[in-house]
C-alpha cells in the first residue's frame, strides 16, 4: 500500500493540481488505497448505525436550517485525533493541500471535512459550495466509500461545467473529485442505496462573517 504521508510532489497529486489549473476540476478514480477506503467506509457506517451522523443543514450561521427537500444527507464533522484511520485520511489531504499551494498559489490554510451518508432516496439539489457571505472555501474535495456501486444505484455527482457540459461521477469507493468551490455548480442525484463519502473543503484563512 502507498505510504499515507505522500510527498506533495507525488505524480498523482501533481496531476490533480494540473487538472485544477487547466479546467477547474479533477476526477481520480483510484485515489485512496483500497484498504484505507474499506476502513473509512466501516468507520462511517459504524457512526451512522450508532446515530452519530445528524441531518445536514443548509446555509450557515443563524440562517441554518434542515431542509430535506434540498439535501437529505446525514453528516458528522471530522476532528483530528478521533480515530487513527481518519487521521491517515487527513494527512493525505494535507499533502494535497501543500501540492495545491505550490502549484496554484491558493494560500490554502485549512481543511474541514465531514462524513456523509445519504440514506436510500436522499439527494442534494444543485448548489455551489460557497456561501454568499463567506468566500473562504476555495476547493471542494469528495472521496467516495462505496463498494460495488452500479450506475443503476443512482447517487451520481452531477457537475455543471463550462459551455453547458454536464459530467456525472459514480460514487465508487476510492474515487476522488475536486473542483473550485466557487465555480462549479453541482448536485447529488437520488441514491437508491446507502451512499457514503467524505466531503471536505480547503479554505483560505479569513474572518468569520458573524
Ligand atoms: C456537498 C456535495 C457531493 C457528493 O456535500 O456539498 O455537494 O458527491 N457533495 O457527495
Ligand atoms: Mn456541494
Amino acid at each position: 500500500m502507498r505510504a499515507m504521508q505522500i510527498s506533495p510532489d507525488d505524480p498523482l497529486l501533481l496531476r490533480i493540481v494540473d487538472d485544477l489549473a487547466v479546467k477547474g476540476w479533477s476526477q481520480q478514480n483510484i485515489f485512496l488505497p483500497e484498504a484505507l477506503t474499506l476502513e473509512l467506509a466501516a468507520e462511517c457506517h459504524k457512526r451512522a448505525v450508532e446515530g452519530e451522523l445528524a441531518p445536514a443543514a443548509v446555509g450557515r450561521g443563524p440562517a441554518q436550517e434542515i431542509r430535506e427537500g434540498i439535501r437529505g444527507d446525514h453528516i458528522q464533522w471530522l476532528e483530528p485525533g478521533q480515530a487513527p484511520i481518519c487521521d491517515r485520511y487527513l494527512l493525505l489531504m494535507d499533502s494535497l493541500r501543500l501540492a495545491m499551494n505550490r502549484g496554484l498559489f491558493l494560500g490554502l490554510e485549512e481543511f474541514e471535512c465531514h462524513f456523509a451518508m445519504y440514506p436510500p432516496g436522499a439527494f442534494y439539489l444543485k448548489h455551489l459550495d460557497r456561501f454568499r457571505d463567506d468566500d473562504r472555501r476555495m476547493v471542494s474535495a469528495v472521496v467516495y466509500l462505496n463498494q460495488d456501486w452500479l450506475p443503476e444505484h443512482g447517487g451520481q455527482l452531477r457537475m455543471y461545467l463550462k459551455d453547458g457540459v454536464e459530467h456525472d461521477v459514480d460514487p465508487t469507493g476510492g474515487c476522488l473529485v475536486v473542483f473550485l468551490s466557487g465555480e462549479v455548480p453541482h448536485e447529488v442525484l437520488p441514491a437508491h442505496r446507502e451512499r457514503l463519502s467524505l466531503t471536505g473543503w480547503f479554505r483560505r484563512r479569513g474572518n468569520e462573517p458573524f
